[in-house]
């Protein structure tokens, strides 16, 4: 797979990037995570099925890596498989703690502090797990009402880690994203942009940040897309009988190109000038194999002009989103 330039950096990344939320931790809210780890959680069966899929990835040609703080074990797990690995950039991500202990349904996953004691505490132990390959560190999750874009301490200390060289981002959630995109866009200094990089929530059914994105795009940001499956709703798993109609389309056409569902609404992602890393959320190799048909796809106009008109109203998407149960 070739590498590309990540935005205006000098960081090299794939077209299809490798995303870890689903690998590190036994609880996620995809749809048929329970049954993709086959129910068996012990630290070492999930640290070997992580390797088994960083394996086929990396045999691939994927050389860019999505972690967070708050996913379980998952820096653990990437870290080891790295040692040795060249040409390989990771970014991760702080803001979030995991307090899931290990359990599927814990009363809570994960605490959002966006403060400067968070900042302090998980810079220090992303880097210790993913040591020089680790390049760029984004707020998890940052909006414009969790005020982090607004704390002076914090984004000092931002600016600090920029200065040795760290790419700073943030990724985005919520039917807000546009707005915490424009207000980073408005972080600067002299010379520039604070922020570097973005992880955004893009897909066929929620296209709400597409301007904010061409902006994004022409200051020089890396964009990587997240959720391009809409959390596996753009999948063959999707029961939901409200989306039955659209799913029979999605098939019909994803057939034609004798590719799953999941490859084309990556290749969807895929074909937007302004996207430099589409994340592959796979919980299996399987998957994964499936979700890299999108990179040999071309979809021809007339089918793109029926995709678009799969798109959701944000409030819509965000509202199906949140009705998802951590499994
Ligand atoms: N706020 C943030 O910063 C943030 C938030 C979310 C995600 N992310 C990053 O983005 C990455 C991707 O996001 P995501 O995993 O949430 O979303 P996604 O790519 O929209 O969904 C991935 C899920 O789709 C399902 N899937 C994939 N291929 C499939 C196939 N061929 N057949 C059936 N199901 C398939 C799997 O669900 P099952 O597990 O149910 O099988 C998989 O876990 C994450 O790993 C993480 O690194 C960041």
């Amino acid at each position: 797979m070739e590498s590309i330039q990540f935005g205006n950096t000098d960081v090299k990344v794939t077209r299809i990037g490798l995303g870890l939320a689903a690998l590190g931790r036994p609880g996620y809210i995809n749809l048929g995570h329970g049954k993709d780890l086959r129910e068996d959680y012990r630290v070492q069966h999930m640290k070997e099925s992580t390797h088994e899929v960083l394996d086929v990835a990396y045999e691939k040609g994927i050389r860019y890596f999505d972690a967070a703080r708050s996913y379980g074990r998952a820096e653990h797990f990437l870290g080891e498989w790295l040692q040795g690995k060249n040409d390989i950039a990771v970014g991760s991500k702080w803001g979030y703690t995991y307090t899931a202990d290990w359990k599927v349904n814990a009363e809570k996953h994960e605490i959002k502090e966006h403060s400067l004691e968070v900042l302090n505490r998980q810079w220090p132990e992303s880097l210790e797990l993913l040591t020089s390959y680790l390049k760029i560190y984004h707020i998890h999750s940052a909006s414009v009402e969790s005020k982090v874009l607004d704390n002076p301490q914090v984004l000092d200390r931002l600016w600090e880690l920029k200065s040795k060289g760290v790419i700073i981002g943030l990724s985005l959630s919520g039917a807000r994203q546009s707005a915490t995109l424009e207000k980073a866009l408005s972080v600067t200094d002299h010379e520039g942009c604070l922020f570097q990089s973005v992880q955004v929530t893009w897909n066929m059914l929620e296209r709400s940040t597409t301007k904010a994105l061409q902006l994004a795009g022409k200051a020089g940001f890396g964009i990587i897309v997240k959720e391009a499956l809409a959390n596996g709703r753009l999948t063959n798993r999707n029961t939901d009988p409200t989306f039955s109609a659209s799913l029979s389309l999605l098939k019909g056409m994803a057939d034609k190109y004798e590719v799953g569902i999941d490859a084309l609404a990556i290749a969807y992602v895929l074909r937007q000038p302004w996207v430099a890393v589409v994340l592959s959320g796979a919980a299996t190799s399987d998957q994964l194999l499936s979700n890299l048909g999108a990179m040999e796809l071309k979809l021809e106009e007339a089918d793109v002009h029926i995709l678009d008109q799969l798109v959701e109203s944000p409030d819509d998407y965000w509202r199906s989103r949140s009705q998802l149960e951590w499994n």
